[in-house]
């Protein structure tokens, strides 16, 4: 199976993703950035195909042109259009920080979601994968974990702890993908452990 990631940053998940190719039987055979970001290094760095660009047509025509199955959204800030959901149906998934659908949708990227969970008092945080519908952060829901807020926890503190739990789950629902197991149920995503 062909992936293609879509990044704006880090790309630490990406990095997660490439590091368990074999495990996941996939392999990421572009990268796309809304930003000049070190995850475009990292992709580099395995000789995958890496783009710095920001115009969604073009966007779709390279993962058009590189075929890919299934599109992951790994830390990739921009909302996508209706008509990129529709090109790529139920085969784009995204990463969110947070338990969805707590801090989560327009204005909640990266370290905002967290600054705002540590504010609110909640005691657990956690992160989600979901496939992407059309609006942000609402698409049904493959996989969430979650962690433990401490007394001494910040933002800082918090990101590296929910980032341990994306890298896991994110490798994880990409594996069930791959393996035809994620079955979409209006807004459950039912998980067939006995399809292979
Ligand atoms: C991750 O925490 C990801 O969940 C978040 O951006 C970070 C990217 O880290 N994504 C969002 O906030 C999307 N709404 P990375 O570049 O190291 O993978």
């Amino acid at each position: 199976m062909r992936i293609g990631v879509l990044i704006s940053g880090n790309g630490s998940n990406l990095q997660s993703i490439i590091d368990n190719e074999k495990y996941i039987n996939a392999k990421v055979e572009v990268v796309i950035s809304s930003k000049d970001s070190y995850g475009l290094e990292r992709a580099r760095n395995h000789n995958i195909d890496a783009y710095y660009e920001t115009d969604e047509e073009k966007i779709i025509t390279i993962l058009k042109e590189k075929n890919v199955d299934l599109v992951v959204l790994a830390g990739y800030l921009t909302i996508i259009s209706p008509k990129f959901v529709d090109s790529f149906k139920d085969r784009i998934i995204n990463i969110h920080p947070s338990l969805i659908p707590s801090f989560c949708g327009k204005g909640y990227y990266g370290m905002n979601v967290h600054k705002s969970v540590i504010n609110s008092g909640v005691k657990v945080s956690g992160a989600t994968v979901h496939f992407v519908d059309y609006l942000a952060d609402t698409g049904p829901i493959i996989m969430q974990d979650i962690v433990y807020i401490e007394n001494n926890d910040d933002e800082i503190s918090l990101s590296k702890k929910v980032l341990e739990v994306e890298h896991r789950i994110l490798v994880e629902s990409i594996k069930l993908f791959v393996e035809n197991k994620l079955k979409i149920e209006g807004k459950r995503v039912i998980i067939n452990e006995g399809v292979n």
